[in-house]
């Protein structure tokens, strides 16, 4: 059953308030709902009231307080109808019963080591009551929760706490939760079990007093006080810089083991992977903290960018997701270094986004149908829609982007909005009309833009012509709106350029073609173009090497110093690639300006340096290349490079990585510059160990005996677990001792051995498979195992013999009976099956025909494999 944007209706029905009591038990929980429901003035007089169900069972049913008749409505697990609903408002009350025990695919009421919990995005309220369960049906909900109190001693809600009790007679207790916000069912939520909790008190600018409490699995309270942190800022943030304060006296998070995402925003009461939020120097990385503080602020920042102001159908899912994105990317930069942040921003849109916008997943930033929206949470829809808000801010400037959001919040508090809404707010405030900006929403593909340069020796004059093109679309499809941000650099250094069509160094391109041409230009330049990655497209354009490399030097543009030398690796592993020869042309010269670039930015500047250190991951080779892979030809052409450059390199990182030890006895911080330090000493390492692997080996022996933090000892694992021995198995055995009671570090040590690229690695995975802390129930194992495999091992997922493939159609097939969503994602990796050399490509389609076959698949899973196979 496919669903289209263009079907949009509004309900015959609206929902104003929802009381629910919610008794838990293990097997039989049960609910009664009493729903205010009324004819909706803009839908259908006379209409059956058709309510969604999954897998419910219907106790009981009345109207009004009044028994139906049998022949007045048909109940079935996945739907409820009244097929002569009352034509005046009336109070439906509805009594079902669900098992929360059996719930293994991780969406409505289910259980996570103990503790029962809710997930309700997209369409999860749906298997706790039958309901109109669409984002554009807003109510006011009371709940009461009731649970054995030794089983469930804590008791949380959406909104405030309005009432707690004791259930006469019974072992049972109760509390009752009030959120006096309208909002739609799927940021419905209830967490009942034994937790511990750390909290403190932040005051909003409005002056409320708010009690923040962030409840973790009992004993690792001292884990959750850096996400406790990351709240407050992430509050104080949203005042100073989007002027939006919190609207309610508490705000919960809760951290479960067992969740198919990263985390959710329901009101009042977000609910975690424990991942995001468990963090403590000897079990969580650098990243781990960065990320926590990101998702913590994502799904804070939701409260009014989701919340607040919510969807009004599925297809307006970056309407929350993308701009969110862009509001925590914002407040990371704020915390972190904005430059180096912006690069892992890009680094992730091209790992995960350029390659689904270029294969059959491809869709619209605002997708026009689906069969499955659970498969719509994309990489497309968060990190390109991040952009579309980047760019748009990009294009009227900051303070009519300021505006623009005011007005986008107040015009639609309370509502469930569209993407047309957004942008009308921009545009009202600037008297622009964005409606062609808006096609950014409606085409897929990653444009591509193609520039040249003409300098003109006697006119002194330089000349840029960009042209856009869209892979895939018509000759006739329409250009895209796309900032350019632009300069140009001298031999000796930045040129201070103006243009009339350049407004604050940005050029709008919005024609198929157009150009400028500056005037006064002594030499030959070197263009700066997308400045800050200004727009998500592929640019190409004939410069050598050296050009290159003269913005890696000169460069004002911290992403464009970075993006050069990447494109001259690129073009290096590239050409490597094709021809296989050993001698890889211009390596030499990118070492050299590597090498001068650690002597004098590495000491000030480590976690920019350790950037500058990093090539391009054979997947991104893999997308520039983009037909006929052959990933090991990728990853041989990509070692030998990396191979010239740590030979280079190896002198001058072994002594910048000593002068930048932590010093004895400092005591740990996560902030970005300690951070830094860490991923400059952890890159040296690494390329140390490709130019020499004996030293190397004894290097991360030693990190890893001595590592005051996860960070480093991971990286001393991670760094050895590349060169194959007695000393490799020997660490990893030792640090699996180590941390036996610890999933989520384990999770590290799977995902290490997953991205091996040996042989050997598909029966290293058969083995852990059957390790005792491996689980297939628990997304965040797999994800760690099969997950990390599939999309961090190119040449052992794409083994020409097809046993790669074989391992992830053998998981998701075994997955999909129990959790389809996660089976469906870890599908996603054969995304790319048709831009592989012939051999690999049969082998995969193979393995993608063999799951599409299979009986008795999911919804999710069929709705992946049938697109893949078309596209
Ligand atoms: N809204 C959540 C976020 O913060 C994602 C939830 C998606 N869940 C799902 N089952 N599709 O991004
Ligand atoms: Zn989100």
């Amino acid at each position: 059953p496919t669903i289209r944007l263009q079907d949009y209706r509004p309900s015959d029905h609206l929902i104003d308030t929802v009381d629910l009591d919610i008794r838990l038990d293990r097997q039989a929980s049960r609910m009664t709902a009493v729903l205010a429901v009324r004819p909706n003035p803009a839908g259908v007089p006379i209409a059956p009231l058709v309510l969604d169900g999954d897998e419910l069972t219907l106790l009981s049913l009345r109207l009004d307080g009044e028994p139906l008749p049998a022949e007045a409505y048909t109940a079935t697990p996945s739907g409820l109808t009244l097929h002569a609903p009352p034509q005046r408002p009336f109070r439906l009350t509805l009594e079902t019963q669900v098992d929360p025990t059996a719930n293994t695919k991780l969406m409505g009421l289910y259980r996570s080591s103990g503790v029962y919990c809710t997930q309700c995005e997209a369409d999860g309220f749906r298997r706790i009551t039958y309901f109109l369960d669409r984002p554009d049906i807003l109510s006011v909900y009371t709940t009461r929760i009731e649970a054995s109190r030794d089983e469930a001693p804590v008791l949380l809600g959406n909104g405030n706490p309005v009432e707690t009790g004791e259930v006469p007679g019974t072992d049972r207790h109760y509390a009752i939760w009030q959120d006096p916000h309208p909002k739609p069912a799927y940021l419905f939520a209830i967490v009942g079990g034994r937790l511990g909790h750390v909290g403190r008190s932040f005051t909003t600018s409005e002056g409320r007093a708010v009690a923040l409490g962030v409840y973790v699995e009992p004993g690792k309270e001292a884990r959750a006080e850096y996400a406790l942190d990351a709240v407050a800022r992430s509050m104080a943030w949203d005042e100073l810089v989007f002027g939006r304060a919190y609207d309610l006296d508490v705000f919960n998070v809760v951290a479960v083991s067992d969740f198919n995402m990263g985390a959710m925003e329901n009101k009042g009461l977000n609910i975690f992977n424990d991942k995001y939020v468990l963090a403590s120097p000897e079990t969580a990385t650098d990243a781990d903290y960065a990320n926590i503080e990101a998702i913590i602020a994502h799904e804070y920042f939701h409260n009014w960018s989701g919340n607040r102001v919510t969807c009004r159908d599925w297809f307006q899912l970056c309407l929350k997701e993308g701009l969110t994105v862009f509001r925590d990317q914002e407040f990371s930069s704020d915390m972190r270094s904005r430059a180096v942040h912006r690069i892992g921003e890009v680094r992730t849109l091209r790992a995960r986004q350029f390659p689904e916008d270029a294969g059959p997943l491809a869709h619209p930033v605002r997708p026009k149908q689906y069969a499955e929206i659970n498969n719509f949470y994309t990489a497309t829809v968060y990190e390109k829609g991040a952009e579309i808000v980047r760019m748009l801010k990009a294009l009227i400037g900051d303070s009519a982007f300021r505006k623009g959001m005011d007005r986008y919040f107040s015009d639609n508090d309370g509502t469930a909005a569209t993407v047309e809404d957004f942008l009308q707010a921009f545009a009202t405030e600037t008297g622009r009309d964005l409606a062609h900006f808006a096609q950014w929403y409606e085409r897929p593909g990653t444009p591509r833009i193609a520039v040249s340069g003409h300098y003109d020796a006697t006119a002194k004059t330089y000349r840029l012509n960009i042209r856009q093109t869209r892979p895939g679309a018509g000759a006739d499809a329409p250009p895209l709106v796309i900032p350019v941000a632009l300069g140009l650099v001298g031999p000796d250094g930045p040129l201070d350029v103006t243009h009339e069509r350049l407004r604050d160094g940005v050029f709008v391109l919005d024609e198929a073609e157009d150009g400028l041409t500056f005037e006064n230009i002594a030499a030959p330049p070197v263009p700066s173009l997308f400045r800050d990655f200004s727009a998500p497209v592929r640019v190409e354009i004939a410069l050598s090497d050296a050009e290159r490399l003269t913005l890696l030097r000169h460069d004002t543009d911290a992403f464009n110093r970075w993006e050069s030398a990447q494109r001259v690796a690129l073009r290096i592993v590239i050409e490597g690639a094709r021809s296989g020869s050993e001698t890889l042309d211009g390596a030499a010269g990118l070492a050299d300006a590597l090498a001068a670039f650690v002597d004098q930015e590495a000491l000030r500047d480590p976690a920019f340096a350790a950037l500058m250190l990093a090539l391009p991951s054979e997947g991104e080779v893999a997308g520039e290349i983009g037909a006929n892979i052959d990933p090991d030809a990728i990853f041989s052409a990509r070692r030998r490079l990396r191979q010239g450059i740590a030979a280079r390199l190896r002198d001058r990182l072994v002594s910048v990585r000593d002068r930048l030890a932590e010093p004895a006895g400092a005591s740990f911080s996560p902030d970005a510059a300690s951070a830094g330090r860490r991923a400059f000493r952890n890159a040296a390492l690494d390329l140390i160990a490709v130019a020499d692997p004996e030293h190397g080996a004894t290097l991360a022996r030693e990190q890893i005996a001595s590592a005051t933090t996860m960070t480093d000892r991971l990286a001393g694992l991670a760094t050895l677990s590349l060169i194959p021995g007695e000393a490799r198995e020997a660490e990893l055995a030792a640090f699996a001792a180590l941390y036996t009671a610890e999933p989520l570090v384990l999770d590290k040590w799977f995902a290490i051995q997953a991205a091996i690229p040996e042989d050997d690695t598909i029966a290293r995975i058969g083995r852990l498979q059957r390790h005792p802390a491996f689980s297939m129930t628990n997304p965040n194992r797999v994800r760690s195992l099969i997950g990390v495999f599939s999309l961090a091992n190119p040449t052992q997922f794409n083994r020409p013999d097809g046993a790669g493939y074989a391992l992830v159609a053998e998981t998701v097939l075994a997955l999909d009976k129990r959790n389809p969503q996660i089976a469906a994602r870890l599908l996603t990796a054969f995304g790319s099956w048709r831009q592989l050399e012939p051999v690999r490509r049969v082998a995969a389609e193979g393995a993608l025909r063999g799951i599409a076959g299979a009986g008795g698949l999911s919804r999710d899973v069929v709705d992946i494999a049938g697109r893949s196979l078309a596209g």
